[in-house]
């Protein structure tokens, strides 16, 4: 039963109703309503409704608006700070969401004992860790981890007592669903709770100045309960991203009100914890394989070029329809890329599982890849491995009448390309690379032994 501060929404048509329904009375979606809070209005404390009169204000011009710099905090965390645009600002609200086991903890851990080891006050509540278990972590940090003061607690009204009493400068929340507020009835992690324990928690802290690290989970669907309706509410959205069993995480910002969202850190898991990439593309580059099948990309994470090494794997099978198997890019992009290499570069895989592989557990999601996973899966249909004895890079997209289009940066990509002694970089015509115009001319051009076999072949 909702209390009577609290109403019903529905997510799907926003029909508002006093009981919970397994079906929305609105628009007959099941499943849809969530509990929220109902603030008293202002000026009506005692229950009573109406419109609260208050007197009108005075909008003042831009200019004349007083915005003093603050300095941001540093977290100590180069990377981090980077994506962040230079730092934590205080008093703002920084989501940073992650599926399970991907370093979301180790990663805050590492950011409050750094701060801490500055003479900064931090505070790390956890719902999720007793407070044994984030010693436990702690002891495996370097830094001032261990001098962090941890409070494992779930109920909203604690917290924020405790925050306002203890007043730290910076505060991370771990997770913002295992919290709960008491006057909802709903489970911890639920819609309306995920949406209450978050609104408290930024009123606080603008109000007190506290920049506060929401930490969420999401689930491999990107699902309800996640941090997904809070993005509009927070200052800074941070994404963590990686295969867990991988070493290679990446770290971007999806929604930055203090910096830009271009720009990703990579960030290795190592026994004491997450380590900063600073040259990734090095560390991708030297362990590319160079066998059939394989290519490397000279990726844009944001504004920084990054070289990954795409792989594919054809193999001949008896299921109808075949496996089509996408591991760090869009699993739509790969049936694309395979329609319009069937179609217009004479590479069939119609009755072959395809198997498509970012190396390192990155993710790529740009138009820049299409032509690396076309290269791959040709070099791997035909089992020869690309460029005449030198490794080949590539970048481009690949349009639907076989054509290919150029992408951002090119100048930036062949400059990272270059930089490691990769060539030819083939890439769309405008670029200044081993040029191409379409699918078919970036297959001869980076298996020329290949196609000029079936070329005199046919
Ligand atoms: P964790 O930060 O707890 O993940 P999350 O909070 O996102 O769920 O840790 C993720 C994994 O990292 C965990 O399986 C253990 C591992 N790990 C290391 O490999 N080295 C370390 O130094 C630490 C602290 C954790
Ligand atoms: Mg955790």
């Amino acid at each position: 039963m909702a209390r009577a501060s609290s109403v019903f929404v529905c997510s799907a048509c926003g029909t508002e109703s006093a009981k919970w329904h397994g079906q929305c009375p609105g628009c007959g979606a099941w499943n849809t309503l969530a509990e929220e809070a109902r603030a008293p209005a202002p000026g009506a404390r005692g229950g009573g409704g109406g419109r609260p009169r208050a007197a009108a204000a005075k909008p003042v011009p831009l200019a004349d608006v007083r915005a003093p710099r603050i300095p941001r905090l540093t977290t100590g965390i180069g990377e981090l700070d980077r994506i962040l645009g230079g730092g934590l600002v205080p008093g703002s609200l920084v989501l940073l969401g992650g599926s399970p086991g991907i370093g979301k903890s180790t990663l805050t851990s590492m950011a409050l004992g750094n701060l801490e080891g500055a003479g900064r006050r931090t505070l790390y509540v956890s719902g999720e860790e007793s407070a044994a278990q984030i010693r436990l972590r702690a002891e495996r940090l370097a830094g001032a981890a261990l001098q962090v003061p941890v409070l494992a607690e779930t109920d909203l009204d604690t917290v924020l007592a405790t925050l306002d009493a203890e007043r730290p400068e910076v505060c991370v929340v771990d997770s913002v669903q295992t919290l709960v507020a008491g006057d909802l009835t709903g489970a911890a992690g639920s819609v309306g709770q995920v949406r209450e324990v978050a609104d408290r928690i930024t009123r606080l802290a603008k109000a007190r100045g506290i920049a506060v690290l929401l930490v969420g989970h999401v689930t491999k669907e990107g699902s309800l309960a996640g941090p997904r309706v809070l993005e509009h509410l927070v200052d800074c959205v941070l994404q963590f991203e990686g295969e867990r069993e991988r070493t290679y995480r990446t770290l971007r910002a999806l929604k930055n009100r203090f910096g830009s969202t271009n720009d990703v850190g990579v960030f290795e898991m190592k026994q004491g914890g997450l380590v900063e990439v600073a040259d990734a593309s090095a560390r991708f580059v030297g362990e590319a394989t160079r066998a059939p099948g394989s290519v490397v990309l000279a990726a844009m994470e944001g504004s920084r070029p990054l070289l990954v090494e795409v792989q594919a794997l054809v193999s001949p099978s008896e299921l109808v329809p075949p496996r089509r198997v996408a591991n760090g890019i869009d699993r739509n992009r790969l049936a694309l890329v395979l329609a319009v290499l069937g179609r217009h570069g004479g590479v069939a895989v119609g009755s072959a599982d395809v198997f498509v592989n970012v190396a390192g557990g990155v993710r790529i999601d740009e138009p820049g890849a299409d032509l690396a996973v076309a290269l791959a899966v040709a070099s791997a249909q035909r089992g020869v491995a690309l460029g005449a004895g030198a490794p080949v890079a590539c970048f481009g997209e690949i349009g639907l009448t076989g054509e290919l289009r150029s992408v951002a940066h090119p100048d930036r990509r062949l400059a990272e390309a270059a930089k490691f002694g990769l060539r030819p970089v083939i890439a769309p015509r405008d670029s200044a690379g081993a040029e191409a115009q379409t699918l078919r001319q970036a297959l001869r051009l980076a298996m020329p032994a290949a196609t000029g076999r079936r070329a005199k072949a046919a």
